[in-house]
């Protein structure tokens, strides 16, 4: 790991004699894969990686691979597991993040469960369960992160891996429409306002825009190198 939480191998690590191409050495477009279906992750994510010579595709493109089971204690794990299963299905490179909201006062919860945190729930109902459990903590202690993990698979290989954390508060109620997930009840001090409140300036300070900043910068190193 370097001092970003990257892991790098050297395409020539990365690549063995059966996996498929990283980059075409004829300069065509590459597939690369973002296996998530999450409409609010992909509107961050496109921009994010916009202009790069690559073919992206999602798993709508890939419709009869079956989601696998989330069984990973981190994010870091389960991005991993993600990305190898669907390059392995797909026979694509394949990007995967695993991301979540770590409230400090919880113990870290509802962490790489906060997809599922009180089952199947609505958001409103997400935040009224953690409003009851916090209700005790005063403001200055309702310290939380997001966070994003990002992994790259090129066949059974992690070619790359990153991850991305944003440093907030948790409001005592929803503020905002922007965004989704937990956006509305995480209060980002230099702003002033949530992260649903945010627009656009989200993905300048967000984990998500962190982590895949970073891989961006990856994603163009091994297009330099051919
Ligand atoms: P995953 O699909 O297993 O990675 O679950 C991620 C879950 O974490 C999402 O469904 C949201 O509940 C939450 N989450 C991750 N990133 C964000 C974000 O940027 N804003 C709000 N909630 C997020």
């Amino acid at each position: 790991m370097d001092e970003n939480g990257s892991r790098l191998k050297t395409r020539r690590q990365a690549i063995g004699p059966e996996q498929p191409q990283l980059f075409s050495p004829d300069l065509k477009a590459v597939k690369l894969l973002i296996a998530t279906t999450n409409r609010g992750k992909l509107g961050e994510i496109f921009p994010l990686l916009a202009g790069l010579r690559l073919e992206i595709q999602t798993l709508a493109d890939y419709p009869d691979v079956p989601v696998p089971d989330e069984t990973g204690l981190t994010f870091a794990e389960n991005a991993r597991q993600k990305a190898v299963y669907y390059a392995r299905h797909a026979g694509v490179v394949t990007v995967a993040e695993d991301s979540g909201l770590e409230i400090d006062a919880l113990d870290g919860a509802p962490g790489v469960y906060s997809a599922r945190y009180g089952g199947e729930t609505t958001y409103p109902q997400k935040f009224a369960l953690i409003e009851q459990q916090l209700r005790l903590i005063p403001d200055a202690d309702r310290t939380a992160r997001f966070v994003c993990a990002v992994a790259v698979a090129v066949g059974d290989d992690i070619a790359f891996e990153t991850r991305g954390t944003v440093e907030g508060l948790i409001t005592d109620e929803p503020r905002g429409t922007g965004g989704f997930g937990y956006d509305p009840i995480f209060y980002y001090p230099p702003f002033g306002c949530t992260l649903a409140e945010a627009g656009d300036r989200k993905s300048l300070v967000s984990h998500r825009g962190k982590a895949f900043r970073r891989l961006r910068e990856w994603l163009a190193q091994q297009n330099s190198e051919r």
